[in-house]
């Protein structure tokens, strides 16, 4: 199972920011993210084995409610993606990114070795874009991290949220 940790947007916030990026598009060109796969990982975990789901399931996060700004776009050369995110990570947010990734070590979980950069990919495949709208403002209140399994397709990808965390 392809498995990551994640937040997950409210409908209305994901449909401004697919609309954000249908614009950024025209001149970005690439595939843009459908609204309803919107997401910013916390931390990805890979090809994990389905008798170790259990134990994922019964994660404890650290990290209390708060929300999330999108007050920032990027391109990124070396992946060719268009994202956007907070321009400075909340402190709420690092403590569940933190908390999360001790779990994972401790249980031996394998770990992206490069730090951590909360980004939601809007666009992939996509090229400069020349021209950057102002962002909408979105509300994204981060009130549980999910679990989500992905399975790749040729349309692209397909998750199923397997597990909710609600956060304090
Ligand atoms: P991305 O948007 O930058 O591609 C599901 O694939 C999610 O896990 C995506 O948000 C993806 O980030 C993220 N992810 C992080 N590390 C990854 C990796 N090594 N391979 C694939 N996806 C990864």
């Amino acid at each position: 199972m392809r498995l990551f940790f994640a937040l997950w947007p409210p409908r209305d916030a994901a449909e401004a920011l697919h609309a954000w990026a249908s614009e950024v598009h025209r001149s970005s060109g690439g595939r843009v993210t459908r609204p309803e796969t919107i997401h910013l990982t916390l931390a990805f975990l890979g090809e994990i084995e389905e008798k170790r789901l259990p134990l994922l399931q019964q994660v404890t996060l650290s990290g209390k409610r708060h929300s999330l700004p999108v007050d920032a776009a990027r391109y990124w050369k070396h992946n060719q993606i268009v994202w956007v995110g907070p321009r400075e990570m909340p402190r709420e947010m690092r403590r569940l990114v933190v908390s999360l990734s001790g779990f994972l070590e401790k249980n031996e979980f394998r770990q992206e070795k490069r730090e951590f950069a909360a980004h939601i990919t809007l666009i992939r495949k996509a090229r400069v874009p020349n021209l950057i709208p102002e962002l909408p403002k979105v509300a994204w209140p981060v009130d549980e991290v999910v679990l989500v399994r992905s399975r790749l397709s040729a349309k692209g990808s397909n998750y199923e949220v397997v597990q909710r965390y609600p956060l304090d």
